[in-house]
């Protein structure tokens, strides 16, 4: 039996902007066993207050540096009997706008403040100081907005042992040394082996130097992040902490993503019944304003708007799409320059292209379902959801063969085809031109039926449940807990 705090800034049903929010929202309940108790804790903000359902005051205490008291609500993760823990205090997290940014797109002027109080909280839950008589045997802490954690227990006598995952090195939370020394937390931590980065106060390099074990959410992108190219100067610190290293791919939660049961979709569709997805197909043209027409290709694309995503690489080969007669739905949002040229492309091709601007959990599964195609052009991806969705909803993807989407899409390649393995389009260069030579075997494909559906079954069939990434934590978990111990 093993206790798990499972720390992080986002969980479905309760709030999210990305695949920490959908992983956050499932792998605890896939971790909640007779076994194994697990309790998910996040920041009290105010779409999570309102989505918790409720919530009742267990203990109510001081931070220093916080502007007011801090109390600790306990609900259950909707839908789940994961217990849910919510730190709750108004000035800082009880605001209109989002968990990271407000409502223009600019980060919180006081994040260092927000999530260090956050950070400074777990540590004491962790540590049992509130009186609770609780205490975990890990801490499993989620990216920057959790690096302190570890930070602040490694120096403790008999403290639970920690494990920092990694879901995206391009967000570090990076800060001022002045807001290092506001947050009153040991001033020692300020050295090369704690938060000091070129003079910065990182809260990422606190998890990635302190915690017992690291991870990170996929096996490619475990090694990448230890070259200059994806790891953002931290690659030295994890090429050293290697051996505390590991890439565990993320899974999905088929109660939410599958067509056989997606309340969302117009019909449902197994790998049996796969005929059925046409009707998706057309529903999706219609809302969306394109021509309806079985025949022409439907490549779909979801995701955040930023340079991450490899969105350019697509957009530079727009006017050859065009004239092969495809169609492409689009729905996003992120940053302004990309936002107006898809919209741009989408008045330029009203018959071929057609974007929301937005975010929409509805038209992110219609979209999955009525696609033929589903292209993910990402520059890095440290996992993805979205080519894992897309393979079970038959939406055969096109991805950059880059962390999570290398692991978890096979190239159909004449092999590949041959030994019924293949399940995607995989490029292996970030270049407009390797896309366009992707693009064009997808779509030759697309046309010989036969060859198209024996790929879309082969992705339907794969299994990227929770289960077997779940097992890999517990293993982590027990790997984390030696090592405390000997530390
Ligand atoms: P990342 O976390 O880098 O954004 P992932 O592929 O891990 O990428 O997860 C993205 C998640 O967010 C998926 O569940 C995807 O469907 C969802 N998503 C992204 N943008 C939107 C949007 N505009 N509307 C609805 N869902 C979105
Ligand atoms: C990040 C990554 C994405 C990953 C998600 C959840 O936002 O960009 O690839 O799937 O975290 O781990």
């Amino acid at each position: 039996m093993s206790t798990i705090l499972f720390a992080t800034s986002e969980a479905l049903p309760l709030i999210k902007t990305g695949g920490l929010g959908d992983v956050s929202g499932s792998l605890p309940i896939a971790l909640n066993s007779s076994k194994h108790n697990v309790c998910l804790i996040l920041p009290a903000y105010s779409p999570a207050l309102r989505e918790a359902g409720d919530l009742k005051e267990i203990a109510r205490f001081e931070v220093p540096s916080a502007p007011a008291h801090v109390r600790l609500l306990e609900g259950k993760l909707p839908g789940s009997s994961v217990t849910l823990w919510l730190i709750d205090c108004p000035p800082l997290f009880d605001r209109p706008g989002g968990p990271y940014a407000d409502q223009d797109g600019a980060d919180w002027y006081d994040n260092a403040l927000r999530f260090g109080l956050f950070c400074k909280a777990v540590s004491m839950i962790a540590m049992d100081q509130l009186g609770l008589s609780w205490k975990p045997d890990v801490v499993h802490c989620n990216d920057w907005q959790c690096g302190l954690i570890p930070a602040l227990l490694a120096s403790q006598e008999n403290r639970p042992a920690t494990v920092f995952t990694i879901h995206n090195m391009a967000y570090q939370g990076l800060f001022s040394q002045k807001e290092f020394y506001d947050l009153q937390i040991p001033h020692e931590l300020w050295s090369m082996d704690g938060v000091e980065f070129h003079g910065h106060f990182s809260f990422i390099k606190g998890g990635l130097a302190t915690a017992d074990m690291l991870s990170t959410v996929s096996p490619t992108y475990a090694k990448e992040i230890r070259t200059p190219q994806f790891g953002y100067g931290l690659e030295g610190l994890l090429e050293y902490r290697s051996d505390r290293l590991v890439g565990i791919l993320n899974g999905v939660d088929y109660t939410l993503w599958d067509p056989e049961n997606d309340p969302y979709i117009v019909k449902s569709y197994t790998s049996k019944t796969v005929r059925f997805k046409s009707l998706n197909k057309s529903a999706l043209q219609e809302y969306m304003g394109l021509p309806v027409s079985e025949k022409t290709p439907l490549i779909g694309i979801i995701g955040r708007m930023v340079e991450q995503k490899g969105f350019d690489l697509f957009l530079d080969n727009i006017e050859w799409l065009i004239s092969t007669e495809v169609q492409i739905v689009v729905l996003g949002s992120g940053e302004p320059h990309f936002e107006e040229k898809f919209k741009i492309a989408a008045t330029q091709y009203p018959q071929n292209i057609s974007v929301q601007i937005g975010y929409h959990e509805t038209l992110a599964h219609h979209i999955e379902s009525g696609s033929d195609m589903f292209l993910m052009p990402s520059r890095f991806e440290p996992s993805g959801l979205n080519q894992l969705y897309s393979l079970r909803y038959g939406t055969v993807p096109i991805v950059h063969h880059t962390g999570g989407l290398a692991d978890s899409v096979i190239d159909a390649s004449e092999e590949n085809q041959k030994a019924k393995i293949a399940t995607g389009f995989v490029f292996n260069e970030a270049t407009p031109e390797s896309l366009l030579a992707t693009l064009k075997r997808a779509i030759a494909l697309y046309k010989q039926p036969k060859l198209w559906k024996q790929i879309m079954k082969t992705g339907m069939k794969q299994d990227f449940s929770w289960k077997k990434s779940a097992k890999q934590y517990l293993a982590l978990y027990q790997r984390a807990i030696e090592h405390a111990k000997n530390s």
